[in-house]
Order: structure tokens, then C-alpha cells, then sequence
């Protein structure tokens, strides 16, 4: 028995799922906006639907790259303007 054309297709759309799958699961290991007291706050204005880039504005008073260092790697870097944090730190 051979393999026929449409099984080889069947097999490499299989292959593309899984690919973004394992693509967008990866993303979803980013740390979450920690559910603490101090990051409790943020989370309720974005609960009151307070939009996300106003939020992201006020992280920086402390997460300034100073204060607070990022890892090695962090995309966001510091003195780049607002950095889109919750777009990465998911509040839920
Ligand atoms: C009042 C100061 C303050 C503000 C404002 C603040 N944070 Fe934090 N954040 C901290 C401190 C302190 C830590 C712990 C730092 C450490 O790990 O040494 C932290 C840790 C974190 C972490 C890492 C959590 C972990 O699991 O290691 C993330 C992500 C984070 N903050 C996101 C945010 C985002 C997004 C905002 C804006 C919505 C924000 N923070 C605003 C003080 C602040
Ligand atoms: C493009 C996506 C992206 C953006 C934008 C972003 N981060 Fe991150 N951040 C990450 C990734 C990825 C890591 C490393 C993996 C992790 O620990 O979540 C990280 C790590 C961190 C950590 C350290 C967590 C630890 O391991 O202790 C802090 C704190 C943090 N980010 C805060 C912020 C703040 C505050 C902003 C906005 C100024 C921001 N991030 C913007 C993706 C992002």
C-alpha cells in the first residue's frame, strides 16, 4: 500500500497544528501580573475596564529597570517609552 498524495497532506496539516499549538502554549509561560497586594490594584482598574495601555503606564514607577531590575533577556527595555506589559503579563 502506498502513501497517497491527500495522506501526505493529512500528515503535514497535522504537523502545522501542532506546531501552533506548541507555539502559542510556549507564550503562556510568561508570569502572569502577580496576585498580590501591590499588583492588586492594576488588575481591578483592568476589571473596571480601564484600558490596558493606561495601566501599562503606571507599572514603570517601580519597574523602571532600576528599582526593580528585568531578567537579562526582558524584551522590554528601559527608557524605551510605555512599555506594553500587561499585553505579555496576563491579569488572569
Ligand atoms: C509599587 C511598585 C510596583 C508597581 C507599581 C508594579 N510592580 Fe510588579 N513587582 C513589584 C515588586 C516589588 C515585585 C517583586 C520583584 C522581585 O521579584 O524582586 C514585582 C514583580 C512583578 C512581576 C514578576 C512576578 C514573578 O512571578 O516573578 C511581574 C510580571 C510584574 N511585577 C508585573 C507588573 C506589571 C505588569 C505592573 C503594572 C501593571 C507592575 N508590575 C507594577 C512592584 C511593583
Ligand atoms: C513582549 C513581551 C513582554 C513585555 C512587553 C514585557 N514583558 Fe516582562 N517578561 C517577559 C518574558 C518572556 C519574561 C521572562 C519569563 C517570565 O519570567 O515571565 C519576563 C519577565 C519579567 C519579570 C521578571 C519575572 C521573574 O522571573 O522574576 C518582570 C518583573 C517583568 N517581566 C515585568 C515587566 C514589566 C513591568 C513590563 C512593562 C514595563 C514588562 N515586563 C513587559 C515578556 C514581556
Amino acid at each position: 500500500m502506498s502513501l497517497k498524495k491527500s495522506d501526505a497532506l493529512f500528515i503535514v496539516l497535522v504537523l502545522v497544528v501542532l506546531g501552533i499549538f506548541f507555539a502559542l502554549t510556549g507564550k503562556e509561560k510568561t508570569r502572569k501580573l502577580p496576585k498580590d497586594p501591590t499588583h492588586a490594584p492594576f488588575a481591578q482598574m483592568r476589571a473596571e475596564g480601564k484600558a490596558k495601555i493606561e495601566v501599562d503606564a503606571l507599572c514603570a514607577q517601580c519597574h523602571d529597570g532600576v528599582q526593580i531590575p528585568f531578567p537579562e533577556s526582558h524584551p522590554a527595555k528601559p527608557g524605551a517609552g510605555v512599555m506594553r506589559c500587561l499585553f505579555c503579563h496576563k491579569t488572569d
